[in-house]
């Protein structure tokens, strides 16, 4: 029985793509997932970040970077306590080019190419159909895989609105070009345009919308239509890619309700398209330890201010403070009589009750996401932000210790 757990997963795959709503830990996972990899496996491991936070991005050496592969220094994961077997890369995904780029990558030649961008229904046309961005970054990935440098490439997807439009990007790019509108407009234009019963309305049309107006829709599908098999195949290929059984999505969501809700969503939306969902991380959890009645009761009895024996509760407290000042240079119990410690441990009995009906509320939502999932892995609420090696390689370890994998298949 294979073992089931993050490395396992990262072992086995030679893709992998973190999805998620914003702001739930997508690039800060994906970058310690690298780390995690590299780890434990040797060979090369590539990192494509969308938008780490600068901090971060200044620890990794981004800034300088853009979306050339950099190695991170050997010793640089060793200061930061990561004993590296394999070499990690880390490099940006650019989603800022657009149409411009595909046009310039997929025309023929050099003379469709200039014909297209100097169209001037172009930019107007292309804005509407097609959101190149997130298929931009989809044929990055595609080309970085392909390039065989890379044993793993674990993949940051850009926020969107809905993390759909990055997994349908290849679908709809092929769709735009086999679509009936676009077929139709590339009907060559001369038997379109120009038969004797429609050349009344054409010529309202220019005389209206300025005199090449038509001309220049009908060259500008026509020479489209020279680029839709270049487009199609490449299409397919990342397509086909997302859906390959070498690559694996890793859906990150915090335990609150709108993005566990979106993660639900994302899972399904996976299998739908048969595209391999490996993980669910829920990140930023509380311990699940807070959600046990045990704990709760034991808040309470703190609370209530009385134990067991003639002292209060807050008297012990408060003998067990003056023993630990006297032990040290800095008082912190001075100032303090038992009823100010009395009012504390009530406060914090209040506050425990909010916290346990968080945990508790949590505990729900990852048993729920643990349904849709061959294995979930909890990552805790880190204090401080994580903005560098050194705290990419803790969460690595977290990664790794917070699998609740099924040992037998789902
Ligand atoms: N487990 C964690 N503990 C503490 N802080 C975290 C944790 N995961 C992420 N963060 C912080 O949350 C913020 C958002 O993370 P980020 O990875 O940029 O999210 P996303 O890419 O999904 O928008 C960052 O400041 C990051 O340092
Ligand atoms: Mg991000």
């Amino acid at each position: 029985m294979t073992r089931r757990d993050l490395d396992a997963l990262l072992a086995s795959r030679e893709m992998v793509l973190v999805a998620g709503s914003g702001g739930v830990g997508k690039t800060t996972i994906a970058a310690a997932m690298g780390v995690a990899a590299v780890r434990r496996q040797t060979g090369n491991v590539l990192v494509l970040t969308v938008d780490p936070a600068r901090r971060l991005a200044n620890a990794l050496g981004l800034e300088a970077v853009g979306n050339t592969p950099v190695r991170i220094p050997r010793n640089a994961l060793e200061r930061a306590g990561i004993d590296a077997r394999g070499k990690l890369f880390i490099a940006m995904l650019d989603t800022k080019a657009g149409w411009d780029e595909l046009i310039h990558r997929h025309a023929p030649d050099e003379q469709t190419r200039d014909a297209v961008l100097a169209n001037p229904l172009y930019r107007n046309i292309t804005s509407r159909f097609v959101r190149s961005h997130d298929y931009l970054a989809m044929e990055q990935l595609h080309d970085l895989h392909a390039t065989g440098e890379y044993d793993l490439v674990i993949v940051d997807t850009p926020p969107s609105r809905n993390a759909l439009t990055i997994l349908d990007a290849p679908s709809r790019m092929a769709e735009f070009f086999g679509s009936r509108l676009l077929r139709w407009l590339t009907v060559p234009y001369r038997s379109r345009l120009f038969t004797v019963a429609s050349k009344p309305f054409y010529k309202v049309a220019d005389s209206v919308l300025g005199s090449r107006f038509l001309q220049d829709i009908a060259d500008f599908f026509v020479l489209f239509q020279a680029m839709e098999e270049g487009f199609v195949r490449r299409a397919r290929e990342v397509e086909s890619l997302l859906t390959d059984p070498r690559t694996a999505f890793v859906i990150v969501s915090t335990l609150e309700a709108a993005p566990t809700h979106e993660a639900r969503y994302l899972a399904r939306a996976l299998d739908e398209r048969q595209m391999p969902l490996g993980a669910i991380v829920a990140n930023r959890v509380l311990p699940s330890a807070l959600a046990s009645p045990a704990a709760s009761a034991a808040a309470a009895t703190l609370g209530t201010g009385t134990g067991a024996g003639d002292l209060t509760i807050a008297e012990r407290v408060l003998t067990a403070l003056r023993a630990l000042d006297d032990a040290s240079a800095e008082p912190s119990s001075d100032d303090v009589d038992v009823a100010e410690v009395d009012r504390i441990l009530h406060r914090l009995a209040e506050r425990f009750d909010d916290v346990a009906m968080v945990a508790t509320r949590e505990a729900d939502r990852l048993a729920e996401l643990a349904e849709l999932s061959p294995l979930v892995v909890s990552v805790p609420w880190l204090s401080g932000d994580i903005h560098d090696l050194r705290g990419l390689g803790i969460l690595a370890d977290d990664l790794r210790n917070g699998s609740h994998g099924a040992e037998s298949p789902r």
